[in-house]
């Protein structure tokens, strides 16, 4: 085919598309701050953050810069240090485990569910094993709401309250789903969570959140999000971060929560299409019973061992993949050394070989959503 006629490539996601729905909305928002020019603590910050909290049901939600921030300040918070272990799915980002390793304490991997692709909780307890016999403390555990999908927060907290662990549910890519009916952040356990550009609500930077209905954790984190600061702000009586949410951030994301519930439904839709067109010949994502997504990536499995083959066909024609995530974590190499799970891994080194995502965001028309259906169709064939 003749170069300048072949079709535009699919976006792997379009905060273009977003951008331009919200048109001069993101503009007036960023120049009032401009105006006010209270840069930090500004007041979009204390809004958005009684937005968030009224939108997840959280009794508190203090912003930050990052979603590794938003993890980190609450292990911090926890006062986890050497000595303690903190489990961690290895099927993840590496901000899970790196926030851990980043207090000193140890991050123990444990496997997930081969479905889900979340927090396998009889892994969970053999984790618990493995720690103990490292002569570790266990003291938390980090559940990660892989993809955009909610994990099963019921079994993690039995087992946690049964071995005294606190739960940090890390919704990095989660940010909007729901568990039995009630959003993330809002369902009892501290919730982190990350609005990088590219996560279902990011803004146009780094930036994060915490959810928690714990007055005395809201008030420690307040502190170290900076420097530990005290009453008086000259007596510092804890180790903290600069870790603030711009108030440039804030007011867009502001803006972008307005359309938030619709792009939502709409990532719903194209992930129910693509699971009818797709259903038949690849391993599809699967919702569990009571858990909602928000489809952070659409993420398959492939039935053959040709990763790399099936990513280029799909590039030839115009469809772009992503691989998350290539390596689990306790194969990386800063992570190696730590403890996983007795029995092993195998489910997320499984993952590891076979997964590939698709292009998803909320502003993916049908016919993009047939070409990559087809595409994936063809490459099988071929
Ligand atoms: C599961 C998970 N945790 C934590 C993070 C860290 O978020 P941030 O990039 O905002 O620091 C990410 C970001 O990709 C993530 O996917």
């Amino acid at each position: 085919m003749n170069q300048q006629l072949r079709p535009q490539p699919v976006p792997f996601i379009d905060v273009g598309a977003q951008r331009r729905r919200l048109g001069t909305a993101i503009d007036e928002a960023v120049g009032r701050v401009l105006t006010h020019c209270q840069f930090i603590n500004g007041p979009e910050v204390t809004e958005l953050e009684q937005k968030l909290a009224a939108f997840t049901g959280a009794r508190h939600v203090v912003a930050c810069a990052s979603g590794t921030d938003a993890l980190l300040m609450v292990l911090m918070a926890k006062g986890v240090g050497p000595g303690d272990a903190v489990l961690c799915p290895s099927f993840t980002f590496c901000a899970t485990g790196e926030s851990v390793a980043l207090t000193g304490a140890t991050p123990v991997f444990v496997d997930v569910d081969a479905v889900t692709f979340n927090m396998d909780v009889a892994s969970l307890k053999r984790g618990l094993a493995a720690a103990r016999r490292a002569g570790l403390r266990p003291k938390g555990v980090t559940v990660v709401d892989l993809f955009g999908q909610s994990a099963d927060h019921d079994a993690i907290a039995a087992v946690a309250e049964t071995e005294g662990l606190f739960v940090l549910d890390d919704a990095a890519q989660a940010f909007g789903a729901t568990y039995k009916g009630k959003r993330l952040g809002g369902i009892g356990n501290t919730m982190a969570t990350s609005f990088f550009p590219a996560k279902p609500l990011g803004c146009y930077g780094d930036g994060g959140a915490i959810f928690t209905d714990d007055d005395s954790l809201a008030e420690t984190l307040r502190s170290i999000r900076v420097h530990g600061q005290g009453t008086d702000k000259y007596d510092n009586v804890r180790l903290g971060l600069t870790a603030r949410l711009d108030t440039i951030q804030a007011a867009v994301l502001l803006q972008k929560l307005t359309i938030f519930e619709d792009e939502i439904a709409a990532r719903n839709a194209v992930a129910e299409r693509y699971t009818r067109g797709l259903g038949n010949i690849v391993t599809v994502p699967r919702l569990a019973p009571d858990c909602t997504s928000v489809w952070a990536q659409y993420t398959i499995r492939l039935p053959n061992g040709d990763r790399d083959g099936f990513a280029s066909a799909l590039k030839a024609k115009g469809v772009p993949t992503m691989v998350y995530y290539p390596k689990p974590m306790h194969q990386q190499t800063a992570y190696q050394r730590y403890p996983v799970a007795d029995g092993g891994l195998p489910v997320s080194e499984a993952l590891s070989g076979d997964v590939i995502s698709l292009p998803m965001h909320a502003y993916l028309n049908e016919a993009d959503q047939d070409r990559v259906i087809a595409a994936v169709h063809e490459a099988l064939a071929a």
